[in-house]
């Protein structure tokens, strides 16, 4: 939720941030701005809307210097407008902020300054901080130091940024709970929310942690604690490529992620599947193997597309393992107090590592002494940093705000984790092989699906004007339902129900009439019989079925008005391959109904607020 930046060196500080907030806008789109120092004076550009909308501003009147701050905002206080867009500057126009988070006693701190006579302009609790910030510099006359001792007050999350024309040498960077790295390049630095925004010039970074801050100059930076003490700043490389963060010829980036699953799937098990023993090797678990082998329950805390992900996990892991899992919405976890054992074994599963739900259930487990692993696609995030050990999803840049290629990773290190313990447990070698076999099919599975997209292009041409959606599915295809109707509702504002489908006769059978498409994920599995009932029982009542089905199923076409088919699979991995036509029946349909697909209303990347 919002993404922050800011330049020094010796380019040209505007565009520089312009292009870096072109690849942060996927955490949000609301506003956009941009600040720079040029000859002492401060200069700030700022609108609703996109940054396009900021480009063409700075087309008329461009920004000049080679320091500046920018900010692509998720409006969380304030209408998304062009007064409450960032940068906030103080009264007199010579600081400047930007901020990724939510200042939680911005109330107090605002009439603390209107008591003192500061003026306030608009409705967010980030230009209170800027304000709070002027007026400690006014009784101190150091920048950094007012910074410091502002955030040491502040309750709540920030990422921020700050210059100055008072001491216009030097970006100020600092966080808690949001997060913050610095690239480091030859004589330039660039701060920024997270890698995308600065591949591009720089592999070197520094990540910054909770209650840190960095003081940037064109010679270097020094980083220590808000609480003033000195920290030992280890400086990352960072392993991927720019064209991972480019379209690529694709329409979308969700476009382009469907479309790459065959390799990320095939990255998230590469090196760690042994198919000859059965077995999965995964050496991020290796510190934490006994605690595993002992552990009397396991939790998996995730929100949103990864929590529909834990759901299958939960099966997988129960299945081969014999182990109790239990599936929390981190966004619940610590308010309810959960029940938690020293001996429990939490997963966070998160795409981003940057939820900020799923990061305070870490905390949470982690606090009540459970031990508490990762399930993490973005490296050195927060979240792979906070837990004791885990497992990464190799899924690459994923940048489409509907998450795709994440959740089959998801669900691919799953099965390897299910596999891994089952093994350890009671699973035989002869059953284990005939997973790893299965495993390593999938990758040629998902492009036979890819390869057939026409079909769901017809289908989505047909359904694009329906209001209403209903996904039904059964054991493991039950989260897939889930999924399915999160990735319609996201890209396409359809209204979409996924249930399980045998649950659907104790209610929402109500809705269905001849204006409802349903969607029923019926592979053959043991309960493929039992979903067949379900799709009569909706035919009955005039829905319109549409079924992903396996391939050579000949009935399903005689109950159905459409049928995707899908490669044959065991059904534990069924998920991977029905969440396939299920997340581009939704592209279409959005790209249909003129959607951005890429960022749709309302939401952003990475949820690094409550
Ligand atoms: O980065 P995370 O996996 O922690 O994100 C969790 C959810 O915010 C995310 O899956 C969200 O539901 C997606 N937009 C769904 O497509």
């Amino acid at each position: 939720m919002c993404g922050i930046v800011g330049y020094i060196g010796k380019q040209d500080a505007t565009q520089l941030m312009v292009n870096a907030l072109r690849r942060l806008e996927y955490r949000g789109y609301d506003s956009a701005g941009v600040a720079s120092i040029h000859a002492d004076s401060l200069k700030v550009h700022k609108r609703a809307g996109k940054v396009a909308d900021l480009e063409k501003l700075l087309r008329k009147n461009p920004g000049k210097g080679s320091i500046g701050i920018g900010h692509t905002r998720w409006a969380t206080h304030g209408n998304p407008n062009d007064l409450n867009a960032h940068p906030h500057t103080d009264n007199s126009g010579e600081i400047a902020l930007v901020h990724n988070g939510i200042i939680e006693n911005y109330q107090s701190l605002r009439k603390k300054l209107l008591e003192e006579g500061y003026v306030l302009h608009s409705e967010t609790d980030t230009e209170v901080l800027t304000v709070f910030i002027r007026s400690i510099y006014d009784k101190i006359n150091d920048l950094a130091e007012a910074v410091r001792l502002a955030l040491a007050e502040a309750q709540g999350a920030f990422g921020i940024a700050v210059i100055s024309t008072l001491e216009p040498d030097k970006i100020i960077a600092a966080r808690r709970g949001s997060p913050l790295l610095v690239g480091i390049g030859d004589s330039e630095y660039i701060v920024a929310s997270d890698a995308t925004a600065i591949i591009q010039h720089t592999r070197q970074v520094l990540y910054l942690n909770d209650n840190e801050m960095a003081i940037v100059t064109s010679e270097g930076y020094v980083a220590k604690t808000i609480d003033n003490e000195a920290i030992d700043s280890k400086i990352h490389n960072l392993e991927f490529d720019l064209e991972r963060i480019e379209r690529g010829g694709f329409d979308h980036f969700m476009l382009k992620e469907i479309y790459e699953q065959p390799s990320t799937f095939r990255d998230a098990f590469r090196g760690r599947l042994l198919p000859q023993d059965g077995q999965a090797r995964l050496g991020g678990l290796i510190p934490v193997v006994e605690k595993l082998r002992r552990a009397p329950r396991i939790i998996l805390a995730a929100c949103g597309t990864s929590w529909h992900a834990a759901l299958v996990g939960e099966y997988m892991i129960e299945m081969l393992a014999r182990v109790p899992v239990e599936v929390e919405f981190a966004s619940e976890f610590r308010y309810r107090n959960p029940v938690l054992n020293k001996e429990d074994v939490v997963f966070a599963i998160s795409q981003s590592g940057e939820t900020a739900d799923t990061l305070a259930a870490v905390r949470e487990a982690k606090l009540k002494g459970a031990t508490v692993l990762g399930i993490v696609n973005v490296v050195g995030s927060s979240i792979a940093r906070e837990t004791e050990a885990g497992v990464f999803i190799h899924a690459g840049p994923e940048i489409g705000v509907a998450s795709t290629k994440a959740f089959t990773s998801q669900i691919g290190v799953l099965a390897l984790i299910a596999l891994f313990l089952g093994r350890m447990q009671h699973l035989s070698q002869r059953d284990g092989v005939a997973i790893a076999m299965a495993l390593k099919q999938i990758p040629e599975q998902i492009q036979y699906i890819l390869d057939r997209s026409e079909a769901i292009k017809t289908i989505a041409h047909k359904f694009k004007d329906a209001r209403n959606f209903m996904y039904l599915g059964r054991s493991f295809n039950f989260p897939v339902a889930l999924e399915g109707a999160l990735k319609l509702k996201e890209i396409s504002y359809i209204h979409a129900e996924g249930y399980q489908a045998a649950e659907m006769k104790h209610g929402p059978l109500a809705l269905i009439d001849e204006h409802m498409p349903v969607v029923f994920i019926a592979t053959q599995d043991e309960i493929y019989d039992k979903v067949i009932s379900n799709i009569e029982v909706v035919r009955a009542r005039n829905g319109s079925v549409i079924a992903i089905a396996n391939e050579g199923d000949s009935r399903i076409a005689e109950l159905a008005e459409h049928v995707i088919y899908i490669p044959n699979t065991i059904p534990m991995l069924t998920p991977i391959l029905t969440a396939l036509p299920l997340q581009l029946l939704a592209y279409y349909i959005a790209l249909e109904r003129g959607c951005d697909v890429d960022m749709p209303r309302n939401l952003a990347k990475s949820v690094t607020v409550e």
